[in-house]
């Protein structure tokens, strides 16, 4: 029995195959490289000592999800793949519904025909929309404030109506806060292509001169520096919060969960800069520019339900995050 990874190759997918493998899983991998790229595959099977198959194929065409589930005992989908820019999802909400919706359908569908009742979905902190107050519960208000928020908020619905239709069905929806960072072997990390939108991958370029300038997206929200508060956290951390997912989805004989994988601990902008200057010994030259539209001023986790119910809980820190973010990018201009 295995479990099938579907955006295996991406960068939460990555380290997710790594920590599954680490833990004695069985996996088969399933990418169609638009935002990844083979030597990913590489990356996990060095850092592993494990090999596991892989299909290249895109989630959009039935018959290949159904050679997958054909061809393998499948036990459980964590299912990753989707397209994620919200900047991108603004400006082409038809491309954003499309895959998004039309390739998880094809996914479950064909669970559904194979008898496969195991789903775990990569959701997002987003489907809070601006959270009226911090720290976040899985209980708070859900609504979604762009087609990409759109996306994740339908498939969790989906899944809970699902569920209410027929409960032999474990649902378990992870919503993610802000991933940074990347394996500290530095062969697996975020490579988001040219147009990257998140702190991070931003800071990143800065620092390699891929970019000229770096801008806090304002320093006059009520936080206390004025600049706004997101719950990073480490992607190993989150990758572990999976391998925990599927022992609870095997655990349980069906139900439909959401938790939110955070740290629990709010760091400002200015704070992920200085602390990203700091250990790693870089002057990002960066500038305050204006508000970005849609920004929260605050928003971090309660990952206490989690905790208690997964048996996992974020243990690595800011510092941890910027210098494994760093190592990745330094590793990958050498
Ligand atoms: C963003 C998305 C969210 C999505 C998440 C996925 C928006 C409004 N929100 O969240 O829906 O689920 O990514 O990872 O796009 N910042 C700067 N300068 C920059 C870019 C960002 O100061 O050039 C600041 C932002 O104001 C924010 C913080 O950095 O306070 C983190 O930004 P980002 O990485 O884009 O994450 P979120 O806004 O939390």
């Amino acid at each position: 029995m295995a479990v099938l990874v579907n955006g295996g190759a991406g960068f939460i997918g990555s380290h997710t195959c790594v920590e599954l493998l680490n833990a004695g899983e069985d996996i088969v991998v399933f990418d169609n490289f638009y935002n990844s790229n083979p030597q990913v595959l590489d990356g996990i099977r060095k850092i592993t000592g494990r090999d596991f198959k892989f299909y290249e194929a895109d989630m959009l065409e039935m018959s290949s999800i159904d050679d997958i589930f054909d061809e393998n005992d499948i036990e459980q989908v964590i299912h990753f793949a989707g397209y994620k820019s919200v900047p991108e999802s603004v400006k082409h909400p038809l491309k954003y519904y499309s895959n998004n919706l039309r390739g998880t359908f094809n996914i479950l569908e064909t669970m559904k025909k194979y008898g496969c009742t195991k789903f775990i979905f990569s959701s997002s902190a987003t489907v809070y929309g601006i959270p009226e107050t911090v720290p976040v519960k899985e209980d708070f208000p859900l609504s979604a404030i762009n087609p990409y928020g759109s996306t994740k908020l339908i498939i969790e619905n989906l899944c809970r109506e699902m569920y209410t239709a027929n409960n032999a069905w474990t649902f378990i929806l992870l919503r993610y806060f802000n991933p940074v960072g990347a394996h500290k072997s530095g062969l697996i990390g975020e490579d988001p292509g040219n147009q990257p939108n998140n702190l991070m991958p931003l800071v990143l370029d800065k620092a390699t001169g891929k970019r000229d300038v770096l801008q806090i997206t304002g320093d006059d929200y009520p936080t206390r520096d004025g600049t706004c508060i997101r719950d990073y956290i480490h992607v190993v951390d989150l990758a572990k919060g999976h391998v925990s997912a599927v022992k609870k989805a095997r655990e349980l004989e069906n139900g439909c969960k959401a938790y939110n994988l955070g740290t629990g601990r709010g760091y400002s902008v200015k704070e992920i800069l200085d602390t990203f200057q700091r250990v790693n010994n870089i002057d990002l030259g960066y500038t305050i520019g204006p508000r970005r539209e849609g920004d929260a001023a605050e928003c971090y986790s309660d990952p206490s339900l989690a905790e208690k119910e997964l048996g996992w809980k974020a243990e690595l820190g800011i510092e941890d995050m910027c210098r494994d973010a760093w190592n990745f990018r330094r590793n990958k201009l050498i």
